[in-house]
């Protein structure tokens, strides 16, 4: 069968897990194998030839950067790298005019910004697919990679328990949503007044998540454990505070240790030993933090091959 080509109405983006469904998510996963596979075999797989990605930063970047442009390339696509000090988008030019504008020369857009509200506005006005790359509220293409990579080393992860220990930030928001639509549950303890908010994740089914004071009590029985740095892009000015708010929420081998014995460290990088995770446990064996991060580049080949041919055979 021909790759289905996008229509106007069959136009999707990927802000947030919601986003798609858990259907699409199982395709996306047996695809994303299927491209890894052929990767490592060195075969060469070009769909998106003539295809261009425009990557828009407003904030730092390593995996999502060579992630996205490494894929691209590989599938036989081109890259355009824009940042908010070389576009106006840093000099007040509105972001729908930013958005018709590139949108009328590439194929598909990955924006890294700051506020949720401004990748809505964007997609609003992109005649072409939109993929977050992170935003203060969500980091969905990391937790696709995330779960990924837990399938490949455990299997489903449906009914499955992940840990969350640290902030109630994008990615602990990221994760709640991924449990309500993929049916597992999250056991997450954070600081007092560094909580998630289940309105700012998105979710609306409460019985997808439990909250433990203590982070042991959240890692008992887990199959996964995951954090992610104290202090994300754009709240720098709270360093000092959040160092000292955080100070119990260091995932060390005690925490692993009541967890279940085969359970999984992950971390969506990059990582301050000593401080959310100690050097014993992420380098230690349980941790798949390499695995999870070459993923990134998998299962987005995955996600930009579906959103721009749709379903394949
Ligand atoms: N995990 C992640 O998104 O890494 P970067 O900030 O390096 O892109
Ligand atoms: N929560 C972190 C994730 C970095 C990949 C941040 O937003 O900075």
């Amino acid at each position: 069968m021909k790759p289905m080509k996008p229509g106007p109405g069959l136009m999707k983006h990927f802000l947030q897990i919601k986003d798609l469904r858990a259907e699409e998510y199982t395709y996306l996963f047996e695809r994303a194998k299927i491209i890894k596979t052929r990767f490592k075999n060195y075969e060469r797989y070009q769909p998106l030839a003539d295809r261009t990605l425009a990557m828009i930063f407003e904030k730092a970047s390593t995996r999502t950067r060579v992630s996205f442009e490494a894929g691209m390339y590989q599938m036989g696509g081109s890259v355009v790298h824009l940042t908010t000090g070389d576009t106006h988008l840093g000099r007040a030019e509105p972001i729908e005019d930013t958005a018709r504008v590139i949108s009328r020369m590439v194929d598909l857009v990955m924006i890294r910004t700051y506020e949720q509200a401004k990748i809505e506005l964007f997609a609003a006005h992109s005649r072409v697919p939109v993929i977050n790359g992170l935003t203060n509220e969500y980091h969905p293409c990391q937790i696709l990679a995330d779960i990924f990579t837990f399938i490949e080393h455990r299997g489903s992860i449906q009914g499955k328990v992940v840990a969350w220990v640290g902030d109630g930030n994008n990615m602990a928001n990221t994760w709640l949503q991924a449990a309500e639509v993929m049916g597992f549950e999250v056991h997450i303890s954070t600081p007092s007044g560094y909580e998630v908010d289940p309105q700012v994740a998105g979710i609306t089914d409460r019985s997808c998540y439990r909250v433990f004071d203590h982070p042991m009590a959240a890692c008992e029985g887990a199959h996964l454990v995951t954090t992610d740095v104290w202090t994300s892009m754009g709240y720098e000015a709270e360093n000092e505070e959040r160092r000292k708010a955080f100070v119990d929420w260091c995932v060390d081998e005690e925490m692993m240790a009541v967890a279940r014995p085969d359970a999984l460290f992950m971390h969506c990088l990059p990582a301050h030993r000593g401080e959310e995770v100690t050097a014993e446990v992420i380098d230690g064996p349980q941790s798949v933090v390499w695995d999870e991060a070459e993923n990134r580049m998998h299962v987005q080949k995955a996600l930009m091959e579906y959103l721009l041919l749709g379903r394949i055979g």
